[in-house]
């Protein structure tokens, strides 16, 4: 049976891509340097000791070498994950995406391996703002937003043609790219790298562009992670969920094994070859919406969403996913519907440690200007 190495495997969404591969009956290898911030306790108690594990760092070339020689697919997921950490960790952040991809390319370029299928792990932040439609223009792509300090006037932006209203569209592939903080910068060098090596020297390579994934696993101590955990560790810690703008900003949730059954379904599909995808569920879901349903699925009395109307620099307004390249070329279809997949994050989250540092995190780009 084919050998996958899952790079980053350790991880909350490697670690779903480990087991769906291990349930399949290939064999995996996990390369992972189990950092820190993300595992403080060292190697997680939900890793499948069926996966045999390499301690090892993309930085290090070396070490990543003697992890590709035997595999025949390889699924990069191993990153430094954090959009507002990426814009003062700008080094950190850089080396270990970039670089890091860097070094896997140039081992499949300059060495013996049998890979013949690489997934590379990108990321919605590479759009900026998503696509919106204005009723004279027609379908438009309007800049990063700018503001200063805080207001409670119109957060939507408007028009870049005819400062007209707008309403948002789903986000396809060819979308132009207006990255938003260096963690968006990484993701698309990686993906530009990987797909023009990969096409120069006929290593296919397939690109997903995940959009914010939630589910078990996902660290609720980590400040840095995504919403859903971010707001699922202040409120079991009996903090309000703090929220920025007005709290209409939307964003595309999908389900973590649904992440997971894209990476394998783009390694095995040959129609995957050489194409970027976007892997979200569609539906946009407003950040009030997220923090009132964990805090009614959650049965907290005395808690209420903390509506700031502060404006986080870089912040895109809406960005949900244009499913149908992946439907209509690999037959992908999400399997949890948002309401579902909360009430299952849920019952996870009751056995899951939860420390909240998001106080601490703020505080961090507080000090930079970035809140
Ligand atoms: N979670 C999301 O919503 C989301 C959205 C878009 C894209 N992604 C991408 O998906 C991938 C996985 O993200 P995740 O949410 O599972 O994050 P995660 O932090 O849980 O997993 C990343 C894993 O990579 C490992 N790692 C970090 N730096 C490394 C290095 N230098 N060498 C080796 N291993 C290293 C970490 O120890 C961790 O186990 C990343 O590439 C990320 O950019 C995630
Ligand atoms: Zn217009």
């Amino acid at each position: 049976m084919k050998k996958v190495l899952v790079t980053g495997g350790a991880g909350f969404i490697g670690s779903h891509v480990v087991d769906s591969l291990i349930r399949k009956g290939y064999r995996v290898t996990v390369f992972d340097n189990l950092e820190k911030q993300v595992h403080p306790g060292g190697l997680p108690d939900y890793y499948n000791l069926k996966a045999e594990f390499i301690r090892g760092d993309v930085r290090k070339k070396r070490q990543l070498r003697d992890a590709v020689k035997e595999c025949d697919a390889i699924i990069h997921l191993a990153a430094a994950v954090g959009v507002g950490q990426s814009q003062y960790m700008i080094s950190k952040y850089v080396e270990s995406n970039i670089q890091g991809t860097a070094n896997l390319l140039d081992i499949l370029v300059n060495t013996k391996h049998r890979v013949r299928k690489l997934v590379v792990a990108s990321s919605m932040s590479i759009y900026g703002e998503g696509l919106y439609s204005c009723g004279k223009c027609g379908k438009v792509k309007p800049p990063l937003r700018e503001f200063s300090g805080s207001g409670t006037g119109s957060w939507e932006p408007e028009c870049p043609c005819c400062k007209g209203k707008l309403s948002p569209v789903p986000t396809n592939e060819d979308t132009p790219l207006v990255s938003n903080s260096i963690y968006a910068v990484s993701k698309k060098e990686q993906e530009e790298m990987s797909l023009l090596i990969g096409r120069t020297y006929g290593i296919p390579v397939t690109a997903l562009r995940f959009f914010n994934v939630y589910g078990p696993r996902q660290s609720l101590s980590n400040p840095y992670t995504g919403v859903a955990a971010i707001f699922l560790s202040r409120i079991k810690n009996g903090n309000p969920p703090v929220i920025y703008e007005d709290g209409l900003q939307t964003r595309d949730f999908i389900w973590v094994e649904d992440i997971a059954d894209a990476c394998i379904l783009s390694m095995e599909k040959e129609e995957a070859d050489y194409r970027v995808y976007n892997v979200g569920s569609g539906r946009p879901v407003s950040i009030l919406e997220i923090a009132g349903t964990l805090i009614n699925l959650l049965s907290v009395k005395g808690i209420s969403p903390e509506v700031t109307f502060t404006f986080r620099k870089g912040d895109v307004r809406h960005c949900f996913s244009d499913t149908s390249r992946i439907r209509n070329e690999l037959g992908f279809e999400p399997s949890v519907s948002f309401g579902e997949g909360m009430k299952r994050l849920i019952t996870w989250s009751r056995k899951a440690v939860s420390e909240d540092r998001f106080l601490k995190a703020s505080s961090e780009l507080k000090k930079r200007g970035l809140i």
